[in-house]
């Protein structure tokens, strides 16, 4: 018998029905530039290696609490200092639950710059915390005086700065995100998901800040389905962090697929250059559409306003219609008015998105 929907309405938490679920458009048959994956597949070579990792590991045991040769692997591929503390979580939307998990009894504030990841608010709700979005500029900017007003009003447990943004794609500039360091009374995370398409890195310096934690994900290098991602810091901060982990939350596949993937770390160094080294010709061609503006971007896609004949929603519908897959934010917050988010993908991907474009806008 199914549930009625008044016990339902009378059961779950008002503002989770007031939701909707995080929305993953059906892609097959589509060109797929709406969620920053890396369009590359691995080759042939370290496919086999995945294959004999997985095929060699067992089961039936759970993973083991051992998890100091995937630590050490992630250290050296990825540059985390030997000092540092690491967790892992199943992508780096788990790490982000956990943070507010342990910093945050409700009510207490989680704050960021606005528009960003739109799950560091949708975590924040869902674990009770107040989450507070401190609106960017309107050439979408970090607002510093903004910024530093926010957290001496709402003195925020947590702060989180995704270093290069998304969905805008700006990079806050080291001495703003120092200041905001500075003045944070409790933890700051600094999401890198998007600095291996970027100039710089806050993890050399992540034992160097008391307040800070670095984390970072897979999934923009080529490898979103592993669902994987670490956060470094202080072994002190780890060590709290690590007590609301999830038992078990990292399966012994995602390990075993990592470790073999990691022994051919310079594959994803290279896919990430391509990706950003298409990213500029890629804004290029957009900015020069008619009606188009085109926002800085430090990322593995870019940001495009369009303004002229057709707007944000109708691109994305002709686009659509066009079996071509972008993110739509036009209605998401007044700052990305007809604003698409656009993924840098494979070259033949990126030429028939221009190709449809100038035929929609012209
Ligand atoms: C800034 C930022 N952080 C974290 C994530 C989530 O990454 P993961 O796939 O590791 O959960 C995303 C995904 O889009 C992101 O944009």
């Amino acid at each position: 018998m199914p549930p009625s929907g008044a016990r339902i309405a009378a059961t779950v938490r008002a503002d989770v029905r007031a939701l909707a679920a995080y929305p993953v458009a059906e892609a097959t048959g589509c060109i797929k530039l709406d969620a920053m994956e890396c369009p590359y597949e691995l080759p042939e070579a370290v496919r086999e290696d995945i294959a004999r990792a997985v095929r060699d590991t067992p089961l039936n045991r759970y993973p083991s609490a051992d998890l100091s040769a995937l630590q050490q692997a992630v250290r050296a591929a990825f540059g985390v200092p030997d000092a540092a503390g690491l967790l892992f979580g199943n992508g780096s939307d788990e790490l982000i639950h956990i943070a507010i998990q342990a910093c945050c009894a409700p009510g207490d504030v989680v704050l960021s710059p606005w528009p960003s990841f739109v799950y560091f608010d949708m975590a924040a709700r869902f674990d009770h915390a107040r989450f507070v979005g401190v609106p960017l500029t309107e050439d979408l900017s970090l607002d510093l005086p903004a910024m530093l007003a926010a957290i001496r009003e709402h003195q925020p447990k947590l702060v989180f700065l995704a270093v290069p943004n998304n969905p805008t794609g700006g990079l806050w500039p080291a001495e703003q995100v120092q200041a905001v360091i500075d003045a944070a009374p409790g933890l700051v995370v600094i999401d890198e998901a998007y600095q291996p398409f970027a100039d710089g890195t806050w993890m050399p310096r992540v034992l160097d800040l008391p307040n800070v934690v670095v984390m970072r994900t897979v999934s923009k290098i080529g490898l979103a389905g592993l669902r994987f991602g670490y956060l470094a810091g202080s072994p002190d901060w780890i060590a709290e962090l690590n007590k609301v982990r999830p038992p078990y939350n990292l399966d012994v596949l995602t390990q075993a697929a990592l470790l073999a993937v990691l022994r051919h770390k310079p594959v994803l160094d290279e896919q990430a250059a391509r990706l950003r080294a298409d990213r500029g010709p890629l804004a290029a061609a957009l900015a020069a559409l008619p009606g188009t503006r085109v926002f800085p971007s430090a990322g593995n896609f870019v940001l495009a306003r369009f303004s002229g004949k057709m707007d944000g929603n109708a691109v994305h519908l002709a686009l659509k219609t066009r079996k071509i897959l972008v993110r739509n934010f036009s209605g998401a917050h007044p700052l990305l008015a007809d604003c698409l988010r656009i993924s840098v993908g494979a070259p033949a991907e990126n030429a028939a998105l221009l190709a449809a474009l100038q035929e929609i806008l012209s």
